[in-house]
């Protein structure tokens, strides 16, 4: 049985007040016991966050991180920083890190490890753009970046690794992917696992689906077989919805 995992990705939003304000009116309502809730902070946030969350199931995760422990690496945060916050999760990889900050494959793939070494769990995306899904190379792309993520890490990490499907097309346009072609891009993902780490690996794995996930399509989304979760941007901003969509 894989639990299911909504994480919020408040990206770069919200000071400490306004991120203190954000989780009290989360931590008001009732979630069910049945799914993981995750915050996915900015930096500075995560110190205070996370004295908000202890005594809740509420997990932390950063957006982002340094593959390296310390070093001179100006404006870099390391995961022995994170740890020692409480950090449970780490998105890696995320598009906009790809589109706008030179995150690679190899990148990814050295945080990934990085992350996994301080027993922090990634949350790894990947997804096409617009013009490869209309060139129709969008399943060999997402195919290619879990296999370059994943380069090199044992089999028995696969239980600590969440991955997202994010087509970039649909983050922050309000366009969503129709639930059926999420589920069949989170079922090549799947897939893609299983030729690389076997059945149990397979069955194991939790993928998310991320881009305009809303109260009004999480329900349909999650009804799909693949799916096991969100990664939910602009929704996770506002408490009511995002409880919303963690109790669809
Ligand atoms: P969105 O963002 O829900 O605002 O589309 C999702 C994400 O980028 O993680």
């Amino acid at each position: 049985m894989r639990i299911p995992i909504i994480a919020g990705n408040w990206k770069m939003n919200n000071t400490i007040s306004q991120s203190i304000d954000l989780v009290k009116n989360i931590k008001k309502e009732d979630i069910k016991d049945k799914v993981e809730v995750v915050l996915a902070v900015p930096f500075t946030s995560l110190y205070e966050v996370k004295k908000h969350l202890d005594g809740t199931t509420i997990k932390l995760a950063a957006q982002n991180m340094h593959w390296e422990d310390k070093g001179a690496y100006t404006g870099e945060i390391s995961p022995l920083m994170l740890k020692e916050i409480g950090v449970d999760y780490c998105i890696i990889g995320h598009s906009e890190r790809r589109q706008y900050f030179n995150e690679t494959d190899e990148t990814v793939n050295k945080k990934i490890k990085a992350a996994l070494k301080h027993n922090i769990k990634p949350i790894v995306c990947v997804g096409e753009s617009l013009e490869e899904r209309e060139k129709n190379i969008h399943e060999d792309i997402v195919k290619d970046q879990v296999i370059k993520a994943l380069e090199g890490i044992d089999k028995s990490f696969i239980k600590d690794i969440v991955i997202a499907y994010e087509p970039i097309w649909a983050i922050g346009t309000g366009k969503t992917a129709s639930s059926e072609d999420a589920n069949t891009m989170c079922g090549l993902i799947r897939k893609t696992i299983g030729h690389m780490y076997g059945e149990n690996a397979k069955n194991t794995i939790r993928i998310q689906y991320g881009g305009s996930v809303k109260p009004e399509n999480i329900k349909e989304l999650m009804e799909k077989e693949e799916i096991d979760g969100a990664l939910v941007g602009g929704a996770s901003l506002i408490a009511e919805d995002f409880i919303r969509i963690v109790n669809y």
